[in-house]
C-alpha cells in the first residue's frame, strides 16, 4: 500500500539535469529535475551500496551510477546498462505551487 503525500522539498533547490537527495523514514531517496519536470527513484543502486544522487544524469533521463557506472531510466526505472539489471523503484511525485509532494512506494 502507498503512503501519504510528504513534503520533500522545492523545485527551485534542484536545477534541471541535476539530482537531490531526500530521507524518508530512513530510507535513501533520489530526486531528479528533467529539464523542469520531478521524478523520485529510490536512492540506493540495485546493483550496490552506491548513492545515486552522486551519480550524473546522462541522455535527459538516465542516472548513471556512480560506483560502475550503470544506468537506469529515472522514469521508469528500468535498468538500461550494465551491470545494473534489477529496476529501481520509483516514487510518485506532484508539484504544487513549486513545492514537491512524494507519496513513497513500498
Ligand atoms: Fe551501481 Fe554497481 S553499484 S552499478
Amino acid at each position: 500500500m502507498d503512503g501519504e503525500w510528504i513534503r520533500v522539498g522545492n523545485v527551485a533547490d534542484i536545477d534541471e539535469d541535476d539530482t537531490h537527495p531526500v530521507e524518508i523514514d530512513g530510507r535513501r531517496v533520489c530526486l531528479y529535475n528533467l529539464g523542469g519536470e520531478i521524478f523520485a527513484t529510490d536512492g540506493t543502486c540495485t546493483h550496490g551500496d552506491a548513492d545515486l544522487s552522486l551519480g550524473m544524469v546522462v541522455d535527459s533521463c538516465l542516472i548513471e551510477c556512480p560506483l560502475h557506472e550503470g544506468t537506469f531510466d529515472i522514469r521508469s526505472g528500468r535498468a538500461v546498462g550494465a551491470p545494473c539489471t534489477d529496476p529501481l523503484r520509483c516514487h510518485p511525485v506532484k508539484v504544487e505551487q513549486g513545492v514537491i509532494f512524494l507519496r513513497p512506494a513500498h
